[in-house]
């Protein structure tokens, strides 16, 4: 079984979805991309999940973020199941999904991903262990998986948060503390250029004073635009 580990290159795979075949790096194109899988269809938490996740289609369009979901099922069963996700979400039920849906009825790819073992790819019934989150960035690197139970469903405001750290980390060399949230004080590394530092902080940065006298926790508060942390 393919362990993936964070920084590693996310596999290429051809797939068929309920909106025709598709390669999963070309899916992805230059935008940051994020997978969920789902252990079946017709099943109750999976589908407040993806019915979830076409009320927030717009959240992932604004941060540059190309959705796809993976269901261990067949593709005629995935396209009839949507009309049951549209009619929980409170949609027409006949509309498309504004994301497509993997048909993994073989597990291939969830095997290739690492979400279920090879041993239970003839296993009857759901496999257990597949409610994963893959979030790869536009190199296609892999920088963030959680993985839930079946029985518990995915906290999206908490994935959005995490995608939100992602992208600023990624943007400013800095980090993000514990129950970071947007617009929150960052934590700036040793190091910082300063004149980077000046721009971005001009309240300057807070050393946090410790019994050790050592100087690696520290803060700044990002400049803001509006209440927004300016991020072009
Ligand atoms: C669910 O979506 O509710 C579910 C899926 C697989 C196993 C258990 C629960």
């Amino acid at each position: 079984m393919s362990c993936l580990l964070l920084q590693d290159k996310f596999p290429d795979f051809k797939a068929e979805t309920t909106k025709g075949e598709l390669s999963i790096h070309e899916y992805f194109g230059t935008s940051w991309g994020i997978l969920l899988s789902h252990p079946g269809d017709f099943t109750p938490v999976c589908t407040t999940e993806l019915a979830r996740m076409v009320k927030l289609f717009s959240e992932f369009e604004k941060r540059n973020v190309k959705l796809i979901a993976i269901s261990l099922d067949s593709k005629d069963n995935s396209l009839k199941w949507i009309k049951d996700i549209n009619t929980f979400g409170g949609y027409d039920p006949n509309a498309p999904l504004p994301y497509p849906i993997i048909a993994d009825e073989d597990r291939s790819i969830a095997v290739k991903l690492g979400m279920v073992r090879p041993g239970a790819v003839s296993t009857p019934g759901l496999p257990l262990t597949a409610r994963h989150v893959f979030v790869v960035d536009p190199k296609k690197i892999l920088r963030l998986v959680l993985i839930y139970p079946a029985s518990t469903g995915r906290y999206f405001p908490e994935i959005f948060r995490a995608i939100d750290s992602l992208q600023l980390t990624e943007k400013y060399g800095v980090s993000t503390e514990a129950d970071w949230k947007p617009n929150g004080r960052v934590v700036v590394p040793e190091g910082f250029p300063p004149e980077k530092a000046a721009e971005l902080f001009p309240d300057g940065v807070k050393i946090e004073q410790f019994p050790s006298g050592k100087t690696y926790l520290q803060f700044g508060e990002m400049r803001k635009c509006q209440n927004k942390i300016i991020t072009s």
